[in-house]
């Protein structure tokens, strides 16, 4: 069996966790909302019609912050009609996706959704069909305490105490041209200038993001983010980055080397970032918000039939991707490249979060399950809290057909001082061999192993339903350690979750 020698070091920082790269998001598409968050009249739903069993595996994934209304969607919302008196709202036309929204779940009960699953909101305003002075009124009416229209509206819905969201999305994928009211890069640097500073004069707590690159094959991209963050420099804190992938070739030793390119993606955008800083010789950083990222590819086809030819259902199965084995390796992948790079990644959302290209899936009768993408994620959000450190790996490599020769092991350690834990998330990428895995962890001194988690399968394509969980993790005592060294087998296709720790 080949050995790889990895060294950790508690001096070796990278950064510590900003517990927001844990986020998700849930966008008004397909089931998220009606039929996944939200159903009144199903057997396990509250008071407010939320689903408890959706609630309680949200609150088990513990997502500290929640995108929200959108997506592509937020680009023709109107948040107006998503307030107040539920009777009162009327339906409209959703574009984006060719549905007919029912305005009975809104602003005012994804707040209250949000506050019973322990996370905060990520709203973004619309800057496709609408502009600054909605912004500006939305935040009005979401932050400002009372005595002002907006404000008082929110008061006459009932909702004393604002909202007080504190991270706002300046629109979203502003570049694409399946965005309503899309722009060009000066169109949307000035735009969202100008909206920047009208909203940090309501409120200058808030934090913004603005609109990078829809995704990292855009043409424009990486001068759009150049040229946008040239006009709004001054006024936002993050820039945002969204990357899909899917195994769309059927190659999985290819479909696992593209978190190689999700890394040089966040790689690309921190440079540029860092480029505009130079130029205007600011003292300020901007850092990344990864906030889409996930697999999507097995639910394209579903979607064009829904979207062209049986447009304006109400909650159509849109972008129900079943996942499998491999994707749940996949997303592990790329979770541990979020986390290689927290020193500037600090918001990154996982899209998205119930029924739509997600962990979690329900059943309109039944109950709610777990995709395979819910383990890694779960692992990562539950052990993955600390500082990240530095690993130095000497991982064999294998070649592969569209990104030359890729590393078998993929890694991550972090670090808790206050749980006084190392826990080392490692995907085995080589789908043929086992690795002998040795970590060199000396300045740990008493640390013992407390627990090997290892998700492994028979079948890359095994899928999860509601009535059958053929892929989920296990706990396996399968390290040994000695003389400041521990040993374990990282099994071949493998997704591991190494915890050493002092045990009292
Ligand atoms: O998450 C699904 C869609 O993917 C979002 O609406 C959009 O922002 C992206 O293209």
């Amino acid at each position: 069996m080949k050995k790889v020698k990895m060294t950790v070091d508690k001096v070796f920082v990278v950064a510590p966790v900003d517990k927001r790269i844990y986020g998700s998001f849930i966008e008004h598409l397909g089931r998220a909302v009606y039929g996944g968050i939200y159903q009144p009249g199903h057997e396990s739903a509250d008071e407010d019609g939320f689903r408890r069993d959706v609630m309680q595996l949200v609150k088990e994934l513990d997502v500290p912050v929640i995108r929200y209304p959108g997506g592509n969607f937020v680009s023709n919302f109107f948040w107006e009609d998503s307030v107040g008196p539920i009777s009162e709202r009327k339906p409209r036309l959703e574009l984006a996706w060719r549905s007919l929204e029912p305005n009975t779940f809104g602003l005012g009960e994804f707040s209250r959704w949000a506050a019973k699953v322990n996370a905060e909101m990520m709203m973004a305003v619309n800057l496709g069909t609408r502009g600054i002075a909605d912004a500006c009124n939305l935040l009005e009416y979401c932050n400002h305490p009372s005595g002002t229209k907006y404000s008082e509206l929110r008061r006459t819905h009932g909702v004393e105490e604002p909202y007080n969201i504190k991270l706002w999305c300046l629109g979203n994928e502003m570049d694409g041209e399946w965005q309503l009211g899309r722009k060009t890069m000066d169109e949307y640097g000035r735009l969202s200038e100008e909206t920047a500073k009208a909203m940090k004069l309501i409120d200058p707590t808030i934090e913004l993001v603005s609109c990078g690159s829809s995704f990292k094959d855009m043409p424009t991209f990486p001068q759009w983010e150049a040229t946008t963050l040239e006009y709004n420099y001054e006024y936002v804190d993050y820039i945002s980055l969204h990357q899909y992938y899917g195994n769309a070739t059927g190659d999985s030793w290819d479909y696992l080397a593209q978190s190689d390119d999700m890394e040089e993606f966040i790689h690309t955008v921190t440079s540029v970032c860092d480029f505009v800083k130079a130029k205007k010789r600011s003292r300020k950083t901007i850092n990344l918000s990864f906030d889409e990222w996930n697999v999507w590819f097995h639910s394209k086809a579903e979607e064009e039939d829904i979207t062209v030819n049986h447009a304006w259902q109400t909650a159509p199965a849109l972008l129900e991707d079943h996942y499998n084995f491999e994707d749940a390796l996949m997303v592990g992948l790329m979770m541990i490249t979020l986390l290689k790079n927290a020193d500037r990644v600090k918001i990154a959302c996982l899209a998205q979060l119930v029924n739509v290209i997600a962990p979690i899936m329900t059943d309109a009768k039944g109950g709610a399950w777990k995709q395979t993408i819910y383990y890694p994620f779960f692992h990562a959000s539950k052990y993955g809290r600390g500082t990240v450190l530095h690993t130095v790996c000497d991982s064999p490599v294998h070649e592969t057909s569209g990104h030359g020769m890729v590393a078998d092991i993929v890694s991550v350690a972090v670090f808790s001082e206050e749980r006084e834990e190392l826990n080392i998330f490692a995907v085995n990428r080589n789908l043929a061999e086992d690795l002998l895995l040795e970590i060199d962890m000396r300045s740990f001194g008493d640390y013992q192993a407390i627990e090997k988690i290892e998700m492994i399968s028979d079948d890359l394509k095994a899928e999860n339903t509601l009535f059958e969980e053929r892929v989920k993790p296990y706990v396996s005592g399968d390290i040994r350690l000695e003389g400041g060294k521990a040993e374990t087998v990282l099994k071949k296709a493998s997704w591991n979750v190494i915890r050493l720790g002092k045990l009292y």
